[in-house]
């Protein structure tokens, strides 16, 4: 019954894909009233740098200004990798300075912001999976002072658009780092699904972003293609993992449209300036007011297929016929 459930989702999904149908995540009127704000300090906490995050810090920040908050003052930090310490001192930082909400981009950093504070609204963005993450129990009814957006990705999707490029492929190497609760999940997906369908998988986790190269060395000459989700670990080292997938002629299958742009083959990924304006239009709904208990998770459904044209011609993929709705990048 739950596999028939997921399946009738990834029909949705992409079924929204096809129709490249944007929904509005509220269904409701953003209650702003920019000249009733008093000034704002809004804390950014954003895990790490990878272009994806920087996205939707940028367009986080573009779409408050452009709802009226041109007076917020945005403090923004990195962290360094999944390093928790870091994400932490940060979060105290924050508190300490009582911003008026913190808003976390990636999970490590929303589980860092969840831990240190009770009181003060957190908004996450782009959280994989925020129930696995520990961040709030229901999507529909946040009970405490969290709530935010979702990039969970249709593993399915992403490997009917695979296999539709390279039919030929048996065996996919998984290459995702073990620490990411959200890469985890989608990951566990994909293994049952191919599974399913008779294929095969190789893994090669990594520990850091220092260890991608190694690992998808180590799979060289034994997988077809490759699978990594949205993982941040991957995504901070995409550009040395496509030089070694190029290399070796093996296309890489991403969670993240950024990971394509970086030189990974395709995806059916998020589209993450929506996702950011998205969180915003839900930051300027709290500080107007709205107990988080009434602004439930807004699950993403704008998905980009896009498939990077420099990468499918080094490694001989054919891109062409492929329908009206795929992205050719760049
Ligand atoms: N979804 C990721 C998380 O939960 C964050 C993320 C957003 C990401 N965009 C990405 C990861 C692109 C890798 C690539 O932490």
């Amino acid at each position: 019954m739950k596999k028939l459930i997921a399946i009738a989702l990834c029909a949705l999904i992409t079924l929204v894909v096809f129709t490249a149908c944007v929904q509005d995540q509220n269904g409701q009127a953003d209650a702003v009233n920019p000249d009733n704000h008093n000034p704002v300090t809004i804390g950014i906490i954003q895990m790490m740098e990878h272009p994806s995050l920087d996205l939707i810090r940028e367009t986080f920040i573009a779409e408050m200004r452009a709802l009226g908050y041109t007076d917020v003052n945005f403090e923004h930090r990195n962290g360094v990798g999944a390093d928790m310490t870091v994400l932490t001192t940060i979060a105290q930082t924050f508190v300490g300075n009582h911003v008026d909400m913190i808003v976390a981009i990636a999970t490590p950093a929303a589980q860092a912001a969840a831990a240190t504070t009770s009181d003060i609204p957190i908004l996450f963005a782009a959280i994989t999976n925020p129930i696995a993450a520990g961040l709030v129990d229901d999507l529909q009814n946040p009970d405490a002072n969290i709530t935010g957006t979702s990039d969970k990705i249709c593993v399915e999707s992403i490997f009917d658009f695979a296999l539709e490029l390279v039919p030929d492929a048996t065996t996919f190497g998984l290459v995702y780092n073990l620490g990411e609760v959200n890469s985890v999940a989608s990951i566990n997906e994909a293994k049952a699904l191919l599974t399913a369908r008779g294929l095969r998988y190789r893994e090669a986790p990594v520990m850091g972003t220092a260890y991608v190269q190694q690992a998808a060395l180590s799979l060289v000459g034994h997988v077809d293609a490759f699978f990594t989700p949205t993982d941040n670990t991957v995504a901070a080292a995409m550009p040395v993992f496509a030089q070694v997938a190029i290399d070796a002629g093996i296309p890489i299958f991403t969670g993240a449209d950024s990971m394509v742009m970086d030189g990974g083959l395709a995806t059916v990924g998020i589209d993450y300036a929506i996702l950011g304006a998205e969180t915003a239009r839900m930051a300027s709904r709290i500080l107007a007011g709205t107990p988080i208990s009434e602004v439930p998770v807004a699950t993403m459904q704008d998905f980009r297929t896009i498939v990077n044209r420099e990468t499918a011609a080094a490694i001989g993929v054919s891109i062409y016929n492929l329908p009206a709705y795929v992205e050719i990048y760049p």
